[in-house]
Formats: C-alpha cells, structure tokens, sequence
C-alpha cells in the first residue's frame, strides 16, 4: 500500500477535528467548550456539564430544568434487565458487569436506535445518562450481596445515585452535602478529555454507524484497563501494599525507577500533560476537604503525599516529566466515601459518559465521518503452498 511510517499508540496521528475539549499538556491547561476546568468544576452541576459538552453551550434554567426533568423520568430499568444482574457472579468486578449491562441496553430498545434520527439520538443520549448509574449501584449492590433499590426521583442526580448505593431496605439513606458536593465535583472533573483510549474506542465503534449503547459498552471496556481508567482502581492496590509491607516509600519508587518487573508508580504520568494535572490539582484539594469533613485519617494518603514529593523532586521523573494524574487522588475520596476500590472506574465511567456522548454525536453529525480502518505493515510469510496432503 506504499505505508512506510507507523504511529504506534497514534503519539502523533490525528482522525478529527473536535470543538469539544481543548488541552494544552505542557501548560497543564484543560477547558470544556473554552470554559477553564477550574471554574467549571467549582461551579456547576454534572448536568449542567453535561449540556455544555453535548449542545455546546450552558443551558439556560429552563432547559437545565427540562433535561434534569427527561432524565429522572428514565432512570428506572427494565425489570428484564435488573435480572441480567442475577446471571452474573458476585465475584464479578463492577467494570465488567457496567459493560454488559449497558450492551444489553441495545436489546431493549432496538426501536429507537437509528442513529441518523435525531430525535432517537436524544432518546439513546437520555436513556444512557437517567440509567448508567442505576447500572453502576446495582453492579455495587450485586458484589455486597444487597437488594437492590429503585431510584428516588426527588432527589438530585448525586444523591440519588449515592443513595442507590449505601440505603438499604431497612434504612432510610441521609444525603450527606460534603459527600454529594465532593462527589459531583470529581464527576465533573472527568466528563471529558478529548481524543483518549476510551473516546477514541467510542469514535471508531461509532463510525460504523453503530448504536450509541454499543458504541459506549465498549468505551467503558477500554477505560476497563489499568493504564487509563483502571488506575484510580491500581493507586489505592498500590498504597495499600506500600503500607502492608512496612516498605519505606524511598525504596518503592527505587523499585520503580529501577523497572522492577510490574512496578510502576500508578497515577503518575499522562500522554499528554506534561505538567501537573490540572484535574488532579483539584482531586487533591477534595481529597482533603472531604477527609477533614468527615473526620476521617487517612494512612493512604499520608503515604500518597510523600510519594508525591519523592517523586517530584527525582530526577528520574522531573527527566520524564511525569506528574500525578487525575486517578492519584481519587481513590482516597470515593474509599473514604464508602466506595470498595473495585467501584472506582465505574465511578470514572459515569463521570466520562457525557463526555463520550457528546463525541459520539460530534462524530455522527460530521459530514467527514468515514469508517475508522487504520492500516498495517505486513511482517508475516510471503506468498507459500500449502504443504501437499
Ligand atoms: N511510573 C514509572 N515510570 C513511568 C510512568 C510511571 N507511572 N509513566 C511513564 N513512565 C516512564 C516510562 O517507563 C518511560 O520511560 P523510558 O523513557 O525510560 O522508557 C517514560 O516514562 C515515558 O512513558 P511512556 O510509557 O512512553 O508514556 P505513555 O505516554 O505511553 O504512557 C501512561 C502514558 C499514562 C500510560 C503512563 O504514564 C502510565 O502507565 N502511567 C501509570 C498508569 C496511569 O496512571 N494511568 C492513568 C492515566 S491518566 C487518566 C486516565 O486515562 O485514566
């Protein structure tokens, strides 16, 4: 095909333009629609994030009120579907179960799917976002071995969601302000991030003019591993072992700087920001707040702090430019919420999902979108015979 340069991992290959996010990674700059994140993530509702990412501008109150009122009214799953959970093991981790769950959506709904409708984009845009976290705390609720609740419309999105994780039958669940604010603003912090592992997997599945339930089941079976979403999951494993082996910190990240098989220091590094983190400057602010609130110390954090500043005083990552990401922190928040580690990337996916909403429409109204195919280098036997037989 006359191909001669590889792009392994696309460092450098671009497939779209987007007016979504804009990132600059050598300033540590991110910002939503041009909205600095900062501001966004101290000012707004996930929801209102929410419509700026997908219709481009903040919504005025009456659409704000509208498209809160279309989502409650989907929250509820269908009572098939609630049984899906049953076939599935406890032992499950929550990130696979979120996946299935959210491709079986496909099945229930197989009249709305035309995605060149709009209106049935709209449909498969509210259903995703009233039902991901309902599929989120059942997935919770299935690893504990709780019944599972149905939704409470009057409460806000957060505490709706919290309570479908920590109520139970026999008690009724108190919203906790600090917890809701913390928890939102962390949701927000990760709506979006522009062309990443999990958007681009929602891109290319997209391009095939697939249905957005599909398109997204496999975004989050991307954000699944623990090189992107799947290290807030890693951070928490690796401080815990740090503590229970009594290792000093200093020796850990020898380890680290040494390439010790498997030992890499989790939460650090970004393909793009090479800078702190703007998001994981404001994750380490709630992570403090939300401990302090509660009352709550945290050894993991203690060790999290001196790892930090190992780190970034040694020259093997000042060299690499490695900074701590938005999964650093994190784990220390959802864990003193009440959140087992395994819940941490499914909390990523339903703060990402707008994000991959509005990215999968971007792409399905751009008159340039062709099928994603990248192409290869063939390395394998020249023409051959079968042997005779
Ligand atoms: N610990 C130790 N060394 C590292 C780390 C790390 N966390 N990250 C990168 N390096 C080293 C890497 O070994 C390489 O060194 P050398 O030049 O000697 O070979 C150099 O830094 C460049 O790294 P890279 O692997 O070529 O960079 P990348 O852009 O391909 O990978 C990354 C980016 C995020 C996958 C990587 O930094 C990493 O594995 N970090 C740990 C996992 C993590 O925290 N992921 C979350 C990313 S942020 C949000 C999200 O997507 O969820």
């Amino acid at each position: 095909t006359g191909l001669n340069t590889l792009d392994y991992g696309f460092v450098n290959t671009g497939a779209t333009k987007s007016a979504i996010t804009y990132i600059d990674g050598d300033q540590g700059i991110l910002r939503y629609r041009g909205y600095p994140i900062d501001q966004v993530a101290s000012g707004c509702t996930y929801l209102e994030v929410a419509w700026l990412l997908i219709y481009g501008e903040l919504p005025t109150d009456e659409e704000l009120a509208g498209f809160d009122a279309r989502i409650r009214r989907h929250t509820l799953l269908h009572e098939d579907l609630r049984r899906l959970f049953d076939a599935l093991p406890h032992s499950a981790h929550p990130m696979s179960v979120l996946s299935s769950a959210v491709s079986a959506l496909s099945t229930y709904y197989e009249d709305d799917m035309d995605v060149d409708d709009p209106e049935k984009v709209e449909l498969q845009t509210v259903r995703l976002l009233a039902k991901l976290p309902v599929i989120a705390a059942y997935a919770h609720k299935k690893a504990i071995g709780q019944a599972f609740l149905y939704p409470d419309n009057k409460l806000s999105f957060v505490d709706n969601f919290l309570r479908l994780n920590f109520g139970t039958m026999a008690e009724p669940y108190e919203p906790n302000p600090v917890l809701s604010k913390a928890l939102e603003r962390l949701l927000i912090l990760h709506e979006d991030h522009e062309q990443n592992a999990s958007t681009s997997t929602v891109r290319l599945v997209g391009s095939t003019k697939a249905n957005m339930f599909a398109s997204i089941s496999a975004g989050i079976n991307a954000l699944y591993g623990p090189l992107h979403g799947g290290a807030n999951e890693a951070v928490l494993e690796m401080l815990q072992q740090i503590k229970d082996s009594g290792e000093p910190v200093s020796r850990f990240v020898e380890r680290v700087k040494n390439k010790e098989r498997g030992v890499k220091l989790m939460g650090f590094g970004h393909r793009v920001y090479k800078n702190y983190d703007p998001r994981a400057k404001l994750v380490k602010e709630s992570a403090h707040e939300v401990l302090q609130s509660l009352g709550v110390q945290d050894d993991l954090l203690d060790i999290a702090m001196e790892l930090e500043q190992i780190a970034l005083e040694d020259e093997y990552f000042v060299s690499r430019k490695l900074y701590p990401n938005v999964d650093f922190y994190t784990g220390i928040i959802y864990r003193a919420m009440g959140f087992p580690p395994r819940m941490f990337t499914v909390l990523f996916a339903i703060g990402r999902l707008p994000g991959w909403i509005a990215q999968w429409r971007e792409l399905n109204n751009d008159p340039l979108n062709k099928i994603g195919r990248p192409q290869q280098l063939y390395v394998g036997h020249p023409e051959r015979d079968l042997p005779a037989r």
